[in-house]
């Protein structure tokens, strides 16, 4: 029987096993939670015992994650299909060795292109621009969006806006209140042909030269086409370039760092590498058990491949990482939604889950009855910090903490019905009533979580996290064989919306379209005013 077999059949017999039963074994709280000097991860809510992590970490091993781990740092051309190395690491490698590539040592170049950074975000907190609009899509948005917001209590910049949807509504709405002649533009996209920040970088280069601003010295970009970044018109000493071994939703430690850099200044820029610097050593010294990037991706394998379930709840106890459940959806789902294998064969397995996600406490008033009671289980990631910032709300952040650990608790716990029985008895219900309104209160429990706790979300802390998850969508993705760096899946859209923008526009007919969208595309020439 194969590691996978035994998994499979292993999980069957224990799908009714009371997750509170697991306790009984000794020490479990602390042999299933990895606690290093920045960060508890706790994964004993799990129906994982040690027969399965024994297994799960066999899985681990048989699939080579340790070998690929040290070719993917080495910088191994392991984006088979791209013809690319994977080396986001090499840009937080501060004070590592050097990383050569093709024979040349990359961190020269990267050392060089930070300090430049370093410089232009000086000058710009110094200078009279008030508010910055960084303008792109995807991995150009999501990591500086949802790192700017999370450090929010750091910010000592310009404000920053984010800028991403090619819906007219998001620039419209956001430079309508700005003043031009106070705000830099950076446009921010690796490859600068991507429609949507095109056309948005046009409109905002119109809207400042109407409204008495200089595009000449105030638009910046990050890319790695410098070449477009010219014919664009935009001044090469504010290009700041990168190499295509930086994928999109990897590039945050980079030069698409430029606006969190702005905001929270180089200094809090460099605590964030050295968080995300501290998590590669992390990943790259601890054994597997004691390794939290390798557990949660095995947690992951076994909750998602194993048991089945389809989708995975992150759950951040943390207003200002709101977005980071959208972050980690093109994070996760951009780079493990495949189908076909690297030798280009089927996957014998799913592969990535759906990964979803908001802010607790507001979640719990949204979606969390499903979660408790709906029939579909849910794995849930909590994570929560031992401290907010606001020192005069501490008994804001003790409930939101209570908030977090409860959660979990009810969901490994539940409420049987015996237990609901009495609580209705004891409200004075009887009979038949007491029946029915006690089976709408039972709660199935045996429902699992992970908890990730750390003493505050500073730059050094949030660097960590991100890296994590980077990590562990690395070690799934090689656990199932497949290529986490290419996204072709996002090109047939593309191809599709750039044929159907003359019909949308009425100047080519839809006669080539199927039925459905030929008669869209009629419904909207009829309504269009
Ligand atoms: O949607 C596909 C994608 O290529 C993402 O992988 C990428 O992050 C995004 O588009 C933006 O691409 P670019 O930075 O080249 O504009």
């Amino acid at each position: 029987m194969s590691v996978w077999e035994s998994l499979k059949s292993r999980q069957s017999a224990l799908t009714d096993r009371p997750l509170l039963a697991l306790f009984e074994e000794e020490n479990r709280a602390d042999d299933f939670a990895i606690e290093t000097a920045d960060m508890r991860f706790d994964y004993a809510k799990t129906n994982i015992d040690r027969d399965t992590r024994a297994e799960l970490i066999k899985l681990a091993e048989d699939a080579g994650v340790e070998q690929k781990r040290d070719a993917m740092f080495a910088g191994v051309e392991i984006n088979e299909t791209e013809g690319r190395a994977v080396l986001h690491t090499a840009l937080r490698n501060l004070d590592g060795g050097p990383v050569i590539l093709d024979g040349k040592d990359v961190m020269p170049g990267i050392l060089d292109t930070l300090s430049a950074m370093r410089s232009f975000a000086t000058k710009i907190r110094q200078s009279h621009i008030t508010d910055v609009v960084n303008i792109g899509i995807g991995g150009s948005d999501l990591g500086p969006a949802m790192a700017t917001a999370a450090l929010s209590p750091y910010h000592d910049g310009p404000r920053c806006h984010f800028v991403s949807n090619v819906d007219g509504a998001q620039i419209a709405d956001t430079l309508r209140v700005l003043d031009a002649k106070h705000t830099l533009v950076i446009v921010a996209s690796k490859t600068f042909t991507t429609i949507e920040t095109m056309t948005n970088a046009r409109t905002a280069r119109a809207w400042m030269a109407d409204n008495g601003g200089d595009p000449k010295a105030q638009f910046a970009a990050l890319s790695t086409a410098e070449d477009k970044t010219a014919d664009f018109g935009i001044d090469p000493g504010q290009v700041f370039g990168f190499e295509d071994w930086v994928g999109g939703r990897y590039s945050v430690w980079g030069p698409i760092g430029l606006s969190l850099m702005i905001a929270i200044g180089p200094k809090g820029f460099d605590a964030f590498l050295r968080g995300a610097q501290a998590m590669d050593t992390h990943f790259r010294a601890a054994k597997t058990l004691e390794n939290i990037p390798m557990m949660l991706a095995l947690v992951g394998i076994w909750h998602n491949q194993i048991c089945g379930h389809a989708t995975r709840a992150v759950l951040p106890y943390d207003q200002r990482l709101a977005q980071l459940p959208a972050y980690l959806q093109q994070l996760e789902m951009e780079s493990n939604g495949k189908s076909v294998q690297i030798d280009g064969s089927d996957v014998t397995h799913n592969t990535g889950p759906v990964v979803w996600g908001a802010a607790g406490t507001n979640g719990q008033h949204a979606f969390y009855q499903l979660i408790h009671q709906g029939t579909r289980v849910i794995p849930c990631e909590f994570m929560v910090a031992a401290n907010g910032h606001e020192a005069d709300l501490h008994h804001h952040h003790h409930l939101l903490i209570a908030n977090c650990f409860a959660q979990s608790e009810a969901l490994m716990r539940g409420r049987s019905l015996i237990e609901a029985t009495k609580i209705m008895a004891a409200k004075g219900l009887t009979g038949d009533e007491l029946d029915r309104q006690a089976r709408h209160r039972v709660f199935p429990g045996n429902r699992p979580s992970t908890t990730l706790t750390y003493p505050l979300l500073d730059p050094y802390t949030l660097g960590q996290i991100i890296a994590l998850y980077e990590h562990r969508v690395f070690v799934e993705g090689v656990i199932l064989g497949i290529n986490s760096y290419d996204q072709w899946g996002v090109e047939l859209g593309k191809e599709l919306a750039t044929s159907l923008q003359p019909v949308v526009e009425g100047i080519e007919p839809a006669t080539h379209k199927d039925g459905s969208t030929a008669k869209l595309v009629d419904y909207v020439l009829r309504h269009r005013s």
